[in-house]
């Protein structure tokens, strides 16, 4: 039976049902598949998405513009640097203004809980495009890349190496909820958050998966079905660059690693890539590397999501 997801946020995948990460990823598939056999469809004719950028991107605010072109619908480009948001307006009153024009918002912005605040206000889906905690869209659609490389997910073994970050959170909380073994190797003292850890444990202790911070790196990828690698410093933090590289530099995904891995595990990397840091030109070019499906993914789980909720 499908599930009703009309109006709902995406602000976390720790929110979502496992039956609606399920049908995310269901409806995904059909619709990659029926692009890819030439076929058009147009649920959100009429209807507009707000985008609303306090960060840069290249993948999600093109992926999203061509997502909402290809249903039907129209996306409007809102830089937050041109926003009254910049001059002082609340978020909770440009919440209640764009829900009079819109019909979703896609927000990337620094502050977590500035999404959820734009979430309470609105009446229309609001829709998290990263920040600093979380980047669900990005996660939804590598759940959606690993599922078409793998053909399953429950029981997968997805090892992060690298920054306990936004990408780290989650992997973590989407991993969790498709039954997966999530393991998060990092440095000590760059450990992903303690509560995103906790939610994450908890929906692994209801779908069979489990999720586990570790310090070692090539003990923790042996066996992987997934190794998984982000930039040492995320955007907002680039003062912090050279202090978090001279630690996460023993965490870079090299041959070596990938070794360590074994010729099974998929290389997977959010981008954009950060070559001869976090991974090496050898592994993100490499055979094991399907970081080019992934972003084309994001497309494909961006129009799930949207034809489900707007
Ligand atoms: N992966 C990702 O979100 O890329 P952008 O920063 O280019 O949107
Ligand atoms: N952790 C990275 C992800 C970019 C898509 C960042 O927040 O900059």
């Amino acid at each position: 039976m499908a599930v009703d997801m009309r109006g709902k946020d995406l602000v976390s995948i720790h929110d979502l049902s496992r039956e609606e990460v399920m049908q995310i990823l269901e409806t995904a598939r059909w619709l990659k598949m029926h692009q890819k056999a030439g076929g058009v469809f147009t649920p959100l004719v009429g209807k507009t998405l707000g985008m609303i950028f306090h960060k840069p991107s290249t993948r999600t605010r093109l992926s999203f513009q061509v997502a909402m072109y290809q249903l039907g619908g129209q996306a409007i480009f809102l830089s937050a640097q041109d926003m009254q948001l910049k001059r002082g307006e609340s978020i909770a009153d440009t919440a209640r203004v764009l829900s009079r024009y819109l019909d979703g918002i896609m927000i990337r912005t620094f502050a977590h809980a500035d999404v959820v605040e734009l979430a309470r206000y609105a009446t229309i889906p609001v829709i998290n495009g990263l920040t600093d905690l979380l980047h669900p869209c990005q996660a939804l659609s590598d759940l959606f890349t690993i599922s078409e490389k793998k053909g399953r997910l429950e029981g997968l073994r997805l090892v992060y190496v690298g920054d306990g970050n936004n990408m780290a959170h989650s992997l973590m909380l989407g991993g969790a909820k498709a039954g997966m073994h999530v393991v998060v190797a990092t440095p000590p003292g760059f450990e992903p958050n303690d509560d995103v850890v906790r939610w994450a444990q908890e929906d692994a202790a209801l779908t069979g998966g489990s999720v586990d911070i570790v310090h070692d790196p090539m003990a923790a990828v042996r066996g992987a079905d997934v190794v998984y690698t982000d930039v040492w410093a995320s955007m907002g933090e680039e003062a912090e660059h050279d202090r978090k590289a001279a630690s996460l530099r023993p965490y870079q995904v090299n041959q070596a690693l990938m070794n360590a891995a074994g010729p099974q595990a998929l290389f997977m990397h959010c981008l954009p890539a950060h070559r001869g840091e976090e991974v090496t030109d050898e592994v993100i070019d490499g055979p094991q590397s399907v970081v080019w499906d992934q972003a084309e993914n994001r497309l494909h789980v961006q129009k799930a999501i949207l034809a489900l909720v707007m």
